[in-house]
């Protein structure tokens, strides 16, 4: 199975997407030259651009706010049980019985009590026999992950499909992303479109909001305690702190509030209310930014009812104040002709131009819209993909959607279901089912290990690789701890291993390093899986192509060994070389391995060796020590090699001494 779909190279445009100091590495999507369409081509297909103009609202305002219209199966209910609802579900009793199941589940997973998870999971399981469709897509999850019911995927799949029909969106996730995975491009990319569009319905206005933080708890082996403590929320002492000085009349403070509220940032529940609150007091103490945001809860009428007069008075003052994103929402208003006298387009054009000019991202997509559809000007496709590709650039979520479009549809660029469906997935990735990852980084926080993996299973099956990182990495460090619930109350040993390498395969195969030489690792040692080198092998030729230190070393070794890979000193040098010139860290081991390789180079078949690879044999109790005793971040294979070279060289250390007394065995040993 290939680890990761090739995207073109040679450089165009460059996007570099999802920024995050915790992602494995920052992604870079390249779009080259040969991505565009001949521009004389492009007469019939900019007709195809207005086809649907009706079908999608380009510049995304909702006409609903809540999640529950477009994620009506969400959990949400469960976990912010304060917030209305407006989709009102008490009157349905499949709905209640299904709610409580789901309720029941999360429960049972937070104390750990299989018998409880049984009843939950079988009263899942009568709404979805009644055809309930989010019934359905839980007891699909529980069929894929084998939570507490036989793992089998055909039967989870069809119960998807099931809850897709029924306009379940988290299971057109699970779809999407499984016929991703099996490079069924023209399916998913159907899916992730629809999931994208709902997805941008909930973006803002005037202003991204920015990239929803999925936490990675752990930074390789060990839990990432810095990016933790940035999420505690209200508890986080830094945002006492400011909260204290807005108290005191900060502006900046009260604004800065504000915005966590606001977007619901560094695990401080989302909050219009609070937000409202907060950039009111800072507008009185005349903080601009905090009137763009005023005025973008206003057109959208978050926490507070609509009101596009107060919107575009709130615009008008903070685009005064050289906000220039506002004038983003000021364009919107007058393309609308929301609270302004007359729609006017001449005027909504000079707006977006006035905050193109200024380098805000939402002036290029805005423009680009009104060229691609030719709104208030003549149509020009090409022009209108310069503009989606710049903002994209600059990481616009709406753009991102509409470059994806151009590739789907083939309109300015070459249709590229791939691209398509890779830029769609980003987007449907933002989309309102996100906030799972709120509340399962919430429990984890809070200690509530049962709870964290049970919400990162879900979205990890929903094809998210934070969460399929940061489940996996739970079942290992955790263990037993983790309450990991399998076919039939706790899992096994076994079952823990199979889901661990499952989850770490999912999030290798979308470019996690560290997961990829953590698969390497358990194909080489046969760890939740069967050993198998050549697995192992490919597995760390996959990190190795993203420059990891630690998966060329491990090449190079098994090149030494002849382990999956052909036996090969010269390609081992390589290797190690390589590995050194990437990470001067390496240094150590990479001394240790080229020495061990200059002892089988010249010393073929010497005792020396013999007992070199004997060694990892009996290692592993070796290798817990030294992990626990001497290094934080271990990896197997080099301590497997650092405790040989020690053995080796005091095995040299005794020879000579011995040689002192004997005669010298010219054969068994370097001098
Ligand atoms: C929801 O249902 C409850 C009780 O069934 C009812 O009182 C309430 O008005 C309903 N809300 C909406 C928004 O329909
Ligand atoms: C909207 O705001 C304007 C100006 O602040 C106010 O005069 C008007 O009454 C408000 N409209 C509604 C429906 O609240
Ligand atoms: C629209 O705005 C432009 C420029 O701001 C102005 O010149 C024009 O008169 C306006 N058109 C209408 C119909 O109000």
């Amino acid at each position: 199975m290939p680890l990761r779909r090739s995207l073109p190279a040679a450089v165009f445009l460059l996007l570099y997407v999802f920024p995050s100091a915790y992602a494995a590495r920052p992604f870079l999507l390249v779009i080259t030259n040969d991505d565009f369409k001949d521009p004389s081509a492009d007469g019939d297909s900019a007709d195809a651009a207005t086809d649907d103009s009706a079908d999608w609202e380009d510049f995304g305002i909702p006409e609903s706010n809540s999640e529950d219209d477009h994620d009506p199966g969400s959990w949400r209910p469960i976990f912010e049980p304060s917030l209305p609802l407006l989709s009102n579900s008490s009157d349905d009793p499949h709905s209640s019985m299904y709610l409580s199941g789901v309720r029941d589940m999360i429960n049972a997973a937070s104390s750990g009590d299989p018998s409880a998870m049984e009843a939950a999971a079988a009263q899942i399981e009568a709404s979805a026999s009644v055809g309930h469709p989010h019934a359905q897509s839980t007891l699909a999850f529980l069929y894929g992950s084998g939570i507490l019911r036989r793992i089998n995927h055909p039967k989870s799949f069809l119960y998807h499909s099931f809850a897709a029909e029924g306009g379940n969106m988290q299971s057109k996730m699970v779809l999407a992303y499984t016929y991703y995975r099996q490079d069924m491009f023209d399916k998913a990319v159907k899916l992730y479109a629809e999931l994208a569009e709902a997805a941008v319905a909930s973006f803002l206005i005037s202003k991204d909001p920015p990239v929803i933080e999925s936490v990675r708890i752990h930074s390789g082996t060990e839990e990432n305690k810095e990016a933790l403590r940035k999420s505690r929320g209200e508890e986080d002492e830094d945002f006492q702190i400011t909260e204290y000085q807005a108290q005191k009349g900060n502006a900046v403070a009260m604004y800065g509030i504000g915005v966590l509220y606001y977007y619901g940032l560094r695990g401080v529940r989302r909050d219009h209310k609070k937000a409202l609150s907060w950039f009111s007091k800072a507008v009185a103490k005349g903080e601009p930014r905090a009137m763009e945001l005023l005025g973008e809860i206003y057109a959208r009428g978050a926490g507070v009812q609509r009101n596009y007069t107060k919107a575009l008075e709130w615009l008008t003052l903070a685009s005064k104040q050289r906000h220039y994103s506002a004038y983003n929402g000021l364009g919107y208003l007058y393309v609308k002709g929301y609270g302004v006298e007359k729609k006017n387009l001449t005027k909504a054009r000079e707006y977006f131009e006035k905050a193109a000019e200024n380098k805000e991202p939402g002036g290029h997509y805005n423009l680009g819209v009104l060229y691609l559809k030719g709104i208030g000007m003549k149509k020009d496709v090409s022009l209108a993909c310069q503009y989606f590709l710049t903002a994209a650039n600059a990481g616009q979520p709406k753009a991102l959607f509409q470059v994806a479009r151009l590739f789907q549809k083939g309109i300015g660029l070459k249709k590229n279901l791939p691209m398509a469906t890779y830029l769609y997935k980003m987007v449907a990735e933002r989309g309102p089912w996100s906030s799972l990852s709120r509340w399962a980084l919430e429990s984890y926080l809070k200690g509530d290990i049962g709870k964290a993996l049970l919400l990162y299973s879900r979205m990890a099956e929903l094809g998210y690789e934070v969460a399929q990182s940061n489940a996996a990495w739970i079942l290992d460090k955790y263990g037993e701890h983790s309450m990991c619930m399998g076919e039939s109350g706790f899992c096994t040993d076994s079952e823990m291993h199979v889901r661990a390498h499952s989850l770490w395969w999912q999030a290798s195969e979308q470019g996690n390093e560290h997961a990829a030489l953590l698969i390497g690792d358990a194909y080489y040692y046969g760890r939740g899986t069967e050993r198998d080198y050549e697995r192992a092998a490919e597995a760390y030729m996959h990190a190795r192509s993203q420059s990891n230190a630690q998966a060329m070393f491990n090449l190079g070794y098994m090149h030494e060994h002849g382990e999956g890979l052909p036996l090969d000193l010269h390609m081992a040098k390589r290797y190690y070389d390589q590995a050194l010139d990437n990470d001067p860290a390496a240094k150590l081991p990479v001394k240790v391995a080229l020495s061990g390789l200059w002892v089988r180079k010249n010393y073929p078949d010497s005792f020396l060796i013999h007992t070199m690879d004997s060694l990892p044999h009996i290692f592993p109790r070796i290798e817990v020590w030294v992990d626990e005793v001497l290094l934080d971040e271990g990896n197997a294979t080099i301590l497997t090699l650092f405790v040989c070279f020690l053995t080796v060289l005091y095995l040299r250390e005794r020879q000579r001494r011995n040689a002192a007394a004997h005669p010298p065995q010219p054969d068994d040993a370097p001098n």
